[in-house]
C-alpha cells in the first residue's frame, strides 16, 4: 500500500460540476442494500467546459450508470478505489447510479450502518462516499429527495431528512416513505434512518407563529428518558430566538438516540443522529454531569441548523467555521442556564488541561490547518474549543452588539452558502469598523501564546507598570511564529481597600474592569492615579487562550481568592495557590523529603469553608484540587507517581485539619427532595460530593459509614455513582467489591450504565487496574465494535488512570497498543483518537519515552488505515 497523501488547503478550487437536486431510493437489505442515485448536475459557472466529472466513492459495487437515460459503455468511464470518473459530459445532465452496499458489515460506523437492529448513517465528514457515488465536498448543495423502502415489519419507521410526502406499501411485505428536503445541502447532512423504533412529541411554536412538531425517536425501553432532551431542545430553540433570531425552518424537527455512534451528535439537517449517551438520562441512570452534558449537545445540535447548516463550510479546512462558533453558541447557553462561573470554570478547567495538551503534542495544528490526511483526525479540541475560544475573543474585542449584527450579516448574506473564515470575520469588521488582520493570526498559528508578565507600584507618582511579553513556541511545521493580538482583561485589585481601583490609562478613564490589547512580542502599560499598591488580576474570565505567567507571591494568592470582583479569577487564585503547594510536594516526593503541607492551603480552605456562599457551585469549585491531568501540564517533566501522591497528601492533609468543617458542609447540603437536574440542586449536590470526597480521603469509620450510606440510599445516579467511586477507588476492596457486584446486577441491561460501571473500576489507583481491564474486556458487556464501550473501558485507563497506564514495566501502553491495532481494522477514526495517551511520550522520562516509542513502532509496522498512519507518523516524527 503506497503512503496516503494529504490534501492541501492553497489546492482548493471549485467543482468542476455542481448538483441542484439529487434523487435517492434506498431498497434497505443488511448485506445487500440496493442505492439508485439520479444528480441533476450542471457545469460550475467558474470552470471551464469539457472537464471530466469526477465523483468520490468508495466500498461500492456499481451496478447501472446512465447520462440522460442512456446506459454508458465501459470504455465511457473509469472506476478506482475512490471513485468514478466520466470522461465526457454535458453541461447540463441527469446521471443515474445504482450500486450496492452492505450496511452488516459497516464496522467503521461511517455511511449507511447498522446499530442493534436499525439502520443509520453518519456521513459527516466524508460517509456519504460509502453510500454512493457523489461529489462529496461541503461545496456541493443539493436539495434531495429520499425514498427509502424496508420490512415493514422489522422496519416499521423510516426516516430522512426534511418532510415526509408520500408513502405506501409494496409487495413482500415491503413498504416505502419519500421524504424531501426543500432546502439546499451538502451531502455530508444527508441522514437515514430504519428500524422499530418509538417516539414521543411535542410541539414547538416559532416566534413567527409557525407550527414544528418536535420527535425524539428511541428503543421501546428509552422510552422514559426522553424529557430531559425535549425540555433541553425547547430551551434551545427560544434561546436562539432569544439571542440569535434564528427561527426554525421546517415543519418538523428529529433525534434519533442511536447505540453505536464515533462521536457524541450529528447535526444533519432536521434529522439530528445522537450518540445515546449524549441523549437519554434518568435521575436513576444519569449524573447531573450527564444531564448537563445532554443539555449542551442537543443545543449544540440545534444551533448547526443555522451555524453549520443554513451556511455551510466552503472545505473542510473551514471546519472551526461551524464548530467553534457552534461551542461558543452553546457555551453561551448554557452559562445562561445554569450557573454561568462554573460553566466558564468547567470549560477553562477542562481546555487548559486537554487542549494545551494537544497544542503542545506532536499533532498540534491550526484553527484552520493548512493540510490534512484524514480529515476525521481533525475533529480536535483545537478545531472546535480553541475555535470557540477566538470567537469568544471576538465577540468581546467588538462587543455584543456589534457581534449580533455581524452575525445577522453572516447569516443573511451568506444563507445557502458554502463559506469561508474570511466571511465570518469579514462580517464582524464590517459591523464593527474594527481592524481584525492581526486577529486571522488566531486561525493560521498553532500552539498555545505564554505571557510573562510582571509589575510595579511606584508610590511616589501613585502608577502601576505592567509588562507583558508574548511567545509562541515552535509546534511542528511552524518554527517560527508571529506576534498575536491578545485581549487581557484586568482589574488591579488595591490591597489596603480590597476592591478594585479605577483604571486610568494613557490619560483614558476606563473603569474598574477593562481590556488591554497585546499586539507587539513585548509591551509596556503605565495606569496612572493608582492610589494604594494593588495585586493584578489578569485575563479575567480567560480573556485569551494564553498561559499567563505572573510572579505572585502565596500572600497575593490568598488576598485575590479573598477578593477579586471576578468570580473567574478568584477561582484561578485557588488553583494557583494549590499549584504553588503541589509543586513543593511533588519535588520532596522524588528527593525522598518528608512532605510538610503549607498552612497557607490551609487556611484559604477554612475561609472558604467557613463563609456563608451564594454560590454552592462555585465554592465545590474552588475546594476542588487541580487534576493530576492539569498538574501534569504544568511540569517540565511529568512524574505521575510523584503526582498522585503530591496531590494524595493534600487531599489527606486538608482532610484532617478540617474534618469539622467538612462534615458540616456535607450535612447541610444533603436533601431528599425528588430529584430535578436544576442548578440549586446540582450545585448542592457536587458541594456535599466535594465534603464526601475529603470526609473519605483518610477513610476513617465515620467517612467510610457516610458513604456506603448515600451508596445504599440510592437516590439518584449523581450520589450513587460518587458515593460508588469513593468505594472502588479507595483501598477497601472489602467494601468495593460487594457495591460494584450490586451495581454491575442492578444494570446489567443497561448498556449506559455499565459503561460508567467500567469506567469507575477501570480508572482506581489501585495496582490491579490494568489487569481489570483485561478481566473487563472479556465481560459480555463489552464490545469493540461499540465506540461507547472502546471510549469507557480503555479511554478512561489510558486518559485517566495515569498512575497505571504510565505503569513503569510498560504495560499499560501494550496494552493500549494492542487495541490500537485491532481497532485500526474495525473503526480506523476510534483508533486514531484511542491512540493519544501514546502520542505524548516526549512528555515522560526516557524510560517511559522508550516503551511508549516502541509501541508506536510496533503499531506503524501495521497494515494502516490513514487515519491511524497520519497520527502515528506525527507521533513519531
Ligand atoms: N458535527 C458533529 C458536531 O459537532 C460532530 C460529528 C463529526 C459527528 C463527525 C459525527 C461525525 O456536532
Ligand atoms: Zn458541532
Amino acid at each position: 500500500m503506497s503512503d496516503p497523501k494529504p490534501t492541501y488547503l492553497r489546492d482548493y478550487r471549485p467543482p468542476a460540476y455542481r448538483v441542484t437536486h439529487t434523487e435517492l431510493t434506498f431498497d434497505l437489505d443488511p448485506a445487500a442494500t440496493r442505492v439508485k442515485a439520479r444528480l441533476h448536475l450542471e457545469r460550475h459557472p467558474e470552470r471551464e467546459s469539457g472537464l471530466p466529472l469526477t465523483l468520490d466513492g468508495e466500498r461500492l459495487v456499481l451496478k447501472a450508470i446512465a447520462i440522460d437515460g442512456q446506459p454508458l459503455e465501459e470504455d465511457e468511464y473509469a472506476l478506482t478505489e475512490d471513485g468514478l470518473t466520466v470522461h465526457r459530459v454535458p453541461e447540463r445532465f441527469l446521471l443515474d447510479t445504482e450500486v450496492e452496499i452492505a450496511p452488516e458489515a459497516n464496522t467503521a460506523l461511517e455511511g449507511l450502518y447498522q446499530s442493534g437492529g436499525m439502520y443509520c448513517t453518519q456521513c459527516e465528514a466524508e460517509g456519504f462516499r460509502r453510500i454512493t457515488y457523489y461529489p462529496d465536498r461541503p461545496d456541493v448543495m443539493a436539495t434531495f429527495a429520499t425514498t427509502v423502502i424496508g420490512d415493514a415489519k422489522r422496519e416499521p419507521v423510516l426516516l430522512s431528512n426534511g418532510n415526509p410526502v408520500e408513502r405506501g406499501e409494496l409487495p413482500g411485505g415491503r413498504h416505502f416513505v419519500t421524504w424531501e428536503d426543500p432546502h439546499p445541502k451538502p451531502c455530508y447532512l444527508f441522514a437515514l434512518v430504519a428500524g422499530d423504533l418509538e417516539k414521543v412529541e411535542d410541539r414547538f411554536t416559532t416566534m413567527s407563529g409557525r407550527e414544528v412538531t418536535l420527535q425524539i425517536w428511541v428503543e421501546a425501553e428509552n422510552l422514559g428518558k426522553t424529557d430531559h432532551a425535549m425540555a433541553s431542545l425547547k430551551r434551545a430553540m427560544t434561546w436562539d430566538e432569544q439571542t440569535y433570531g434564528r427561527e426554525y425552518d421546517l415543519d418538523r424537527f428529529m433525534i434519533v438516540a442511536v447505540n453505536d455512534f464515533n462521536m457524541g451528535a450529528m447535526e444533519n439537517k432536521g434529522l439530528n443522529i445522537f450518540n445515546s449517551a449524549a441523549v437519554l438520562t434518568h435521575p436513576h441512570t444519569a449524573t447531573d454531569a450527564a444531564f448537563q452534558r445532554v443539555e449542551g449537545i442537543v443545543a449544540h445540535e440545534y444551533f448547526h441548523n443555522w451555524s453549520g447548516n443554513r451556511v455551510t463550510c466552503r472545505d473542510w479546512f473551514q471546519l472551526s467555521l461551524k464548530e467553534g462558533f457552534t461551542v461558543f453558541r452553546d457555551q453561551c447557553f448554557s452559562a445562561d442556564t445554569n450557573s454561568a462561573p462554573v460553566k466558564r470554570i468547567e470549560d477553562v478547567s477542562f481546555f487548559r488541561t486537554a487542549q494545551f495538551a494537544e497544542d503542545a503534542g506532536p499533532t498540534a495544528h491550526p484553527i484552520r490547518p493548512d493540510h490534512y490526511i484524514e480529515i476525521t483526525n481533525f475533529y480536535t479540541l483545537t478545531i472546535y474549543e480553541k475555535g470557540a475560544e477566538v470567537v469568544r475573543m471576538l465577540r468581546n474585542l467588538v462587543g455584543w452588539e456589534a457581534f449580533r449584527r455581524g452575525s445577522d450579516r453572516y447569516f443573511e448574506r451568506f444563507d445557502g452558502q458554502a463559506v469561508t473564515i474570511e466571511d465570518f470575520v469579514g462580517c464582524m469588521e464590517e459591523a464593527s469598523g474594527q481592524d481584525l488582520s492581526q486577529f486571522m493570526r488566531w486561525y493560521s498559528q498553532a500552539g498555545t501564546p505564554e505571557i510573562d508578565a510582571h509589575g510595579e507600584y511606584d508610590y511616589a507618582n501613585a502608577e502601576y507598570r505592567l509588562i507583558l511579553r508574548q511567545r509562541t513556541p515552535a509546534t511542528p511545521d511552524q518554527p517560527d511564529k508571529l506576534p498575536l493580538h491578545i485581549p487581557i482583561r484586568l482589574g488591579l485589585v488595591g490591597t489596603k481597600s480590597g476592591r478594585d481601583l479605577p483604571l486610568t490609562l494613557d490619560g483614558e478613564s476606563l473603569g474598574t474592569d477593562a481590556v488591554i490589547h497585546l499586539r507587539e512580542d513585548e509591551q509596556e502599560f503605565v495606569f496612572t492615579e493608582v492610589s494604594e499598591a494593588p495585586v493584578p488580576s489578569l485575563a479575567r474570565g480567560f480573556s485569551a487562550p494564553v498561559k499567563l505567567r505572573f510572579p505572585y507571591g502565596r500572600e497575593d494568592l490568598a488576598f485575590l481568592l479573598a477578593n477579586d470582583s471576578d468570580g473567574f479569577n478568584r477561582w484561578d487564585a485557588g488553583q494557583r495557590l494549590a499549584m504553588l503547594a503541589l509543586d513543593d510536594l511533588i519535588a520532596a516526593h522524588r528527593n525522598g523529603v518528608e512532605k510538610v503541607m503549607d498552612s497557607r492551603v490551609v487556611e484559604a480552605f477554612r475561609t472558604l469553608l467557613s463563609q456563608d456562599s451564594d454560590d454552592k457551585a462555585v465554592l465545590a469549585e474552588m475546594l476542588t484540587l487541580p487534576s493530576e491531568a492539569y498538574i501534569a501540564e504544568q511540569q517540565p517533566l511529568v512524574d505521575v507517581d510523584a503526582i498522585h501522591a503530591a496531590r494524595t497528601f493534600v487531599k489527606q492533609s486538608l482532610a484532617m485539619a478540617l474534618r469539622d468543617e467538612f462534615l458540616a458542609v456535607f450535612e447541610a447540603n444533603r436533601s431528599e427532595a425528588p430529584y430535578a437536574p436544576e442548578p440549586e440542586q446540582i450545585a448542592a449536590r457536587s458541594l456535599k460530593n466535594v465534603a464526601l470526597s475529603y470526609l473519605m480521603a483518610i477513610e476513617d469509620e465515620e467517612g467510610i459509614e457516610l458513604v456506603q450510606r448515600q451508596f445504599a440510599a440510592d437516590h439518584n445516579m449523581t450520589d450513587v455513582r460518587h458515593a460508588l467511586t469513593l468505594l472502588v477507588h479507595s483501598s477497601r476492596d472489602d467494601l468495593a467489591e460487594p457495591a460494584l457486584r450490586r451495581f454491575g446486577e442492578k444494570w446489567a441491561h443497561d448498556p449506559l450504565v455499565m459503561d460508567q460501571w467500567f469506567s469507575i473500576q477501570v480508572t482506581r489507583p489501585q495496582p490491579d487496574a490494568l489487569e481489570r481491564v483485561k478481566f473487563l474486556m472479556e465481560h459480555p458487556a463489552f464490545s469493540l465494535k461499540n465506540p461507547n464501550k472502546v471510549r469507557a473501558l480503555i479511554g478512561a485507563f489510558a486518559g485517566q488512570n495515569r498512575v497505571n497506564f504510565h505503569r513503569a514495566d510498560g504495560e499499560g501502553y501494550r496494552l493500549l497498543a494492542d487495541v490500537v491495532i485491532e481497532l485500526n481494522r474495525l473503526n480506523p477514526e476510534i483508533a486514531a483518537r484511542i491512540i493519544t495517551p501514546l502520542t505524548r511520550w516526549q512528555r515522560f522520562d526516557e524510560a517511559r519515552q522508550a516503551l511508549m516509542k516502541a509501541e508506536l513502532e510496533r503499531i506503524r509496522a501495521e497494515e494502516l488505515s490513514p487515519n491511524v498512519y497520519e497520527v502515528v507518523q506525527k507521533a513519531l516524527a
